[in-house]
């Protein structure tokens, strides 16, 4: 059946950049909300006619945004927005990234953060108008050709993430009674909050973004906790009219309604779990398996406990390495045994937080080596150069991998760790990511702001019998195969439908 999709994010499928000629070149954005919508995109065949709607988020990208329309390399059409540098720069880095991001993952250090003053108002102007921005976009291709009713297959607007709570309501409004079999869904990678906590925001903007992803027929969560939290604070902020399913397994399925303003939107759970053929297949690959070799050669044949992230507060790094040290300190038998592969890449590097948090990843991994290094042995590896192929090599080697965040919406290394693992790996995991929903039975769930117990955890998975390591291994990948792209995507599209 033909069907039109409509997709919008910041971050897009493809960025540029310049070479020292001036050349542009292409490449495929990271993250795991792009991983999901591409894989997804990809996933629905040549029947699905897809624009993909993105900022330009860089000079590069900019210079392509005013030449032409591109394509992710897989036959989906991008359109890149050349949204005004200043009005970007406040939307994403104050709002988005400094406010919401935050917010959602419960980080500011209270007695100092947030200030909403002034200038947060003037921030607070720049996000409206990014939003407006997007839904002009949107609204300019639905009323292209027959996209409002998208042919036989009806018309599907997806729109990602905190940066673009407003973009749901203004879409609608733009579109008003034009809708015919259009439906537009909403979905939040990141964790929601406790109305508590969400009512920290200004109380005029704490209203917007809940009315304006409420502009959708359909909110998303990666896991019930974040949905439920979502339709708390819609009852609580808003005065909603809020009804409670549950949901009656691990998702995806809705938990409830939210009737506000005379529109009613579902609230609904779709867990993004990984390609598991797809992911082996790359790692069978030469430059992986050359990885793999060099890592071996380089820790011998120690047991490996890796991880894998961008260096960003909500990942917890320091605490994880503090665990490390703690284990090194109290279970002396491991010194010489175990190398921990911390893979920390470099992430929103405009923000001075974050500046300062990879400092001190910096140092805290000097002081561990320099405490326990002996002639023959580094007991901790810190790599801060993306490199994907040597990521998909560590985990395949991987004995224990530590995914610890403070928050998560629900974290795909968890999930791709144990897909590639070639012996089974036990899996630490954060009981405050959304993967631990579907994860905890095998893996070792830890508070990650215990760092005692998360030493404890990582000793236990280093001990762990092989026997077990490789059944609960194995339960993993087959739980994080469960939710593919193809079936989150298709999930959420099906669940747009008319009359569904
Ligand atoms: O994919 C994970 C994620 O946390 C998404 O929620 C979000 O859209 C993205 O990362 C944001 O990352 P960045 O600021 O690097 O684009």
């Amino acid at each position: 059946m033909n069907q039109r999709v409509l997709v919008a994010s910041n971050r897009g499928p493809v960025s540029y950049q310049f070479g020292a000629d001036g050349s542009l070149t292409g490449r495929r954005g990271g993250g795991g909300m792009i991983a999901g919508v591409a894989d997804g995109l990809a996933a629905l065949g040549p029947e699905a006619s897809a624009t993909w709607i993105c900022a330009a988020l860089s000079d590069a990208d900019r210079a392509v945004a005013r030449a032409r329309d591109t394509s992710d390399g897989n036959g989906i059409a991008v359109r890149m927005l050349d949204i005004a540098p200043d009005i970007f720069d406040r939307a994403y880095n104050r709002v988005a990234n400094s406010a919401l991001w935050f917010l959602l993952h419960q980080l500011f250090d209270t007695p100092n953060q947030p200030r909403f003053g002034r200038e947060f108002r003037r921030d607070w102007e720049a996000y409206l108008a990014y939003n407006a921005a997007f839904a002009d976009a949107l609204t300019g291709e639905a009323q292209t050709g027959e996209a409002l009713t998208g042919g036989e297959g009806g018309l599907r607007v997806l729109i990602q993430d905190y940066h673009l709570c407003l973009a749901p309501r203004l879409l609608r409004d733009r579109l008003g009674g034009q809708w015919g079999e259009a439906g537009i869904g909403h979905f939040c990678h990141t964790p929601w909050v406790p109305p508590d906590y969400y009512r920290m925001l200004p109380d005029d903007v704490g209203r917007a973004l809940l009315d304006g992803i409420l502009g959708a027929d359909r909110a998303g969560f990666h896991a019930e906790r974040w949905a439920t939290a979502f339709l708390d604070c819609c009852a609580a902020v808003l005065g909603a009219d809020v009804s409670r399913t549950g949901l009656a397994g691990p998702g995806p399925g809705p938990v409830g309604r939210v009737t506000y303003r005379g529109h009613v939107t579902e609230v609904a759970v779709h867990p993004l779990g990984v390609d598991a053929a797809a992911l082996r297949e790359r790692a069978r690959a030469g430059d992986v398996r050359a990885h793999a070799g060099a890592l071996r050669r380089a820790t011998g044949d120690r047991k490996l406990i890796v991880r894998v992230d961008r260096t960003e507060l909500s990942k917890n790094i320091v605490r994880g390495l503090a665990a490390y040290r703690e284990l090194l300190d109290t279970r002396p038998q491991w010194r010489g045994r175990v190398v921990h592969l911390a893979f920390a890449y470099p992430s929103r590097s405009a923000l001075a937080e974050y500046r300062a948090y990879t400092d001190q990843v910096r140092e805290l991994a000097g002081q561990i080596n320099e405490e326990f290094r002996t002639a023959d042995w580094d007991p901790l590896v810190l790599e801060v150069k993306d490199d994907y192929p040597r990521s998909l090599a560590a985990c395949a080697l991987a004995d224990v991998l530590l995914v610890n965040p403070i928050r998560d919406g629900m974290n795909l290394v968890a999930q791709e760790g144990p897909v590639l693992s070639e012996r089974g790996c036990a899996l630490v995991l954060s009981r405050e990511a959304g993967a631990a929903a579907t994860l905890a039975a095998d893996a070792l769930l830890v508070n990650p702001y215990d760092v005692t117990e998360t030493a404890d955890a990582l000793h236990r998975a280093l001990e762990m019998p092989d026997a077990e390591r490789q059944r609960r291994g194995a339960a993993l990948a087959a739980t994080a195969a469960a939710d593919p792209p193809a079936r989150w995507l298709g999930g959420q599209l099906a669940s747009l439908r008319p009359g569904s």
